[in-house]
């Protein structure tokens, strides 16, 4: 006799490290670069709040340390100010019943003097300049080559990280993603494209994933493993990325990771056609242990499919959740959903950030023209 059992999709309430999330819907990390002078403001607190009905909202990258700034009006999390102005944050995710992790980040290379304390130079794994341009407060500039930190100063790296998650932690978060996703520092140590040092953190797979492992457990010594997950993206070729072997390198990563039962894994998945590598969630799911958040141009009917497939426990929504504050509930109902105008993505003011319409507004408005 077999027994049916229901299946999972994205309504299925699942545990993730220490939370029952009511849903499987994440609210992807998504730069807006409205934090004015890297301080987040009182709009951020409208803005995350709006969205406190994903099961799980990822914040911003947000950056741990001065030096890891690259971009303009990016928020971080290592100041008393930014702190104290992220505390009223979570409140106000915590008041509308929802639950938020951070995201650590320091961009290593991809930055520029005109972004950078003193004018000095971005540091990263190598003196390799990436391809492409800067986006600074003075416009884009092209990037610079940057200067390879010393092995006596990557201690450094890590206590940055370690004082941004206990930071996190005093601002009433729930947990905390390390970024080692879409060509930033810890990415740049991870893929040898980026990475050509001669230490104990350069050279082999082992030596490339050590700052990554380091990074976490000293994130982990803060939150404890359970409110703890990374970001990958092991196919991605953003901010000149790429890698000799990311096969071999990603599966010691899921191999080693499986030994810190973390709250979750976070991938970005290759985009059909356009990513060189084909490694994405599923890749993972045959090695990693652990929950899985599946990331990258999903809707509803894709989103369903990967976690009835059981390849992902969670799926991720990034633009969508941008122009739609109640996705879940639009999801729910089948409504239709508020396009996203790519235009108030970076930077701007309240248009494109607080004010798309919930549900109940948008059918009124579309209810409106017919009595007029
Ligand atoms: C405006 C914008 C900002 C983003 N900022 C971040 C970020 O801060 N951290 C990050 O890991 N990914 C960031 N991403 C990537 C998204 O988290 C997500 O992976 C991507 O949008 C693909 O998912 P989607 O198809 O659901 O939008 C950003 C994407 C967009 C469009």
């Amino acid at each position: 006799m077999t027994t049916a059992t229901a299946q999972v999709d994205l309504f299925t309430p699942v545990q993730v490290g220490r939370y029952t999330l009511p849903n499987r819907l994440v609210m992807a990390p998504l730069t807006r670069n409205r934090a004015i002078n890297n301080v987040p403001q009182s709009v951020h607190q409208i803005y995350y709040s709006q969205r406190a009905s994903a099961g799980l909202i990822i914040s911003e990258a947000t950056q741990v340390s001065p030096y890891g700034v690259g971009y303009p009006d990016t928020p971080g999390i290592y100041s008393a100010e930014q702190t104290a102005v992220w505390q009223k944050v979570t409140e106000a995710v915590h008041g509308n019943g929802g639950r938020i992790f951070l995201q650590l980040w320091h961009v290593g290379r991809i930055s520029h003097p005109l972004l950078q304390p003193n004018g000095e130079l971005p540091v990263a794994p190598s003196a390799i300049k990436p391809a492409g341009e800067a986006s600074t407060y003075e416009g884009m500039k092209p990037f610079v080559t940057p200067r390879a930190l010393e092995t006596e100063e990557i201690p450094e790296i890590v206590e940055q990280y370690r004082q941004g998650a206990k930071n996190a932690l005093a601002a009433g978060f729930d947990g905390v993603e390390i970024h080692s996703a879409n060509g930033y520092l810890l990415d740049q140590f991870l893929r040898d494209g980026a990475n050509q040092r001669s230490d104990r953190y350069g050279g082999s797979i082992e030596n490339r994933a050590r700052l990554l492992l380091e990074v976490t457990a000293a994130v982990v010594d803060v939150w404890g493993s359970d409110r703890v997950g990374i970001r990958f993206s092991p196919s991605g070729s953003f901010n000149d990325m790429s890698d000799s072997n990311p096969e071999a390198l990603y599966r010691y990563l899921a191999e080693q990771l499986n030994g810190f039962n973390l709250a979750y894994l976070h991938i970005i998945d290759p985009r059909p056609g356009e990513d060189k590598f084909e490694i994405g969630t599923r890749f993972f799911r045959s090695i990693y242990n652990g929950t899985l958040i599946a990331a990258d141009g999903y809707d509803k009917a894709s989103g369903n499919e990967i976690l009835a497939e059981g390849n992902a426990d969670l799926v991720a929504y990034g633009r969508l959740f941008i122009a739609n504050p109640d996705l879940p509930k639009r999801f729910k109902l089948d409504a239709p959903l508020n396009q996203y105008d790519r235009s108030t993505f970076y930077g701007g003011d309240e248009h494109g950030y607080i004010d798309y319409p919930f549900l109940e507004e948008s059918l009124e408005e579309s209810i409106k023209p017919s009595l007029a």
